[in-house]
């Protein structure tokens, strides 16, 4: 109907509406097209949705399945009893942290702490790992939480030994 309208202008004139020489987009069409954009914008949002969904699915079982490179990260003679050492796993972005307990054994953790993420430090003379943003207590043993606002305990490094070098292997809990 709309576009059957005619020039006004001029009464009697055959000409089309001026309007609608500077709008040629007949209403029909326009819907047509809008409702097939739509259509496309939900199909590729749902795919990509889809996809992220995958790769969120994938990168636990990768984890999972122990993919830790073998890297070798110090020598045992190098760590004295009640001392500890600064190293990176599985990636040069990932502090972690070597101590020896004072059964003798060699511990690894990362530095991060599992509250709000600040670098833990070795406290040799009190026997824990302590992270200074909010006075985070960790054990040295275990790396659970003793005391402050950490409630989650330090991922632990799973470490090897082969002659006097240690090796970091993978990511425990
Ligand atoms: S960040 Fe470690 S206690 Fe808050």
């Amino acid at each position: 109907m709309a576009d059957e309208e005619k020039c006004k202008q001029c009464h009697g004139c055959k000409k089309p509406a001026r309007w609608r020489e500077d709008f040629p987009v007949q209403w029909e069409k326009d819907e047509y097209v809008t409702r097939r954009e739509m259509v496309k914008f939900l199909s590729l949002g749902s795919l990509l949705i889809a996809g992220a969904n995958l790769i969120a699915a994938a990168v636990p079982r990768f984890q999972s399945r122990g993919e830790f490179p073998r890297v070798r990260i110090a020598s045992s003679h190098q760590i004295a009893a009640d001392g500890s050492l600064l190293f990176r796993y599985p990636t040069d972005e990932d502090p972690c942290l070597l101590v020896r307990n004072r059964k003798g054994e060699l511990v690894g953790y990362s530095q991060v702490c599992t509250h709000l993420s600040c670098a833990i430090v070795h406290r040799p003379e009190e026997n824990t790992l302590f992270c200074p943003c909010h006075h985070g207590y960790f054990s040295v043993e275990e790396g659970r939480p003793t005391a402050g606002p950490p409630t989650r305990s330090l991922p632990r490094i799973k470490l090897e030994q082969t002659g006097d070098d240690i090796f970091a292997v993978g990511i425990g809990i």
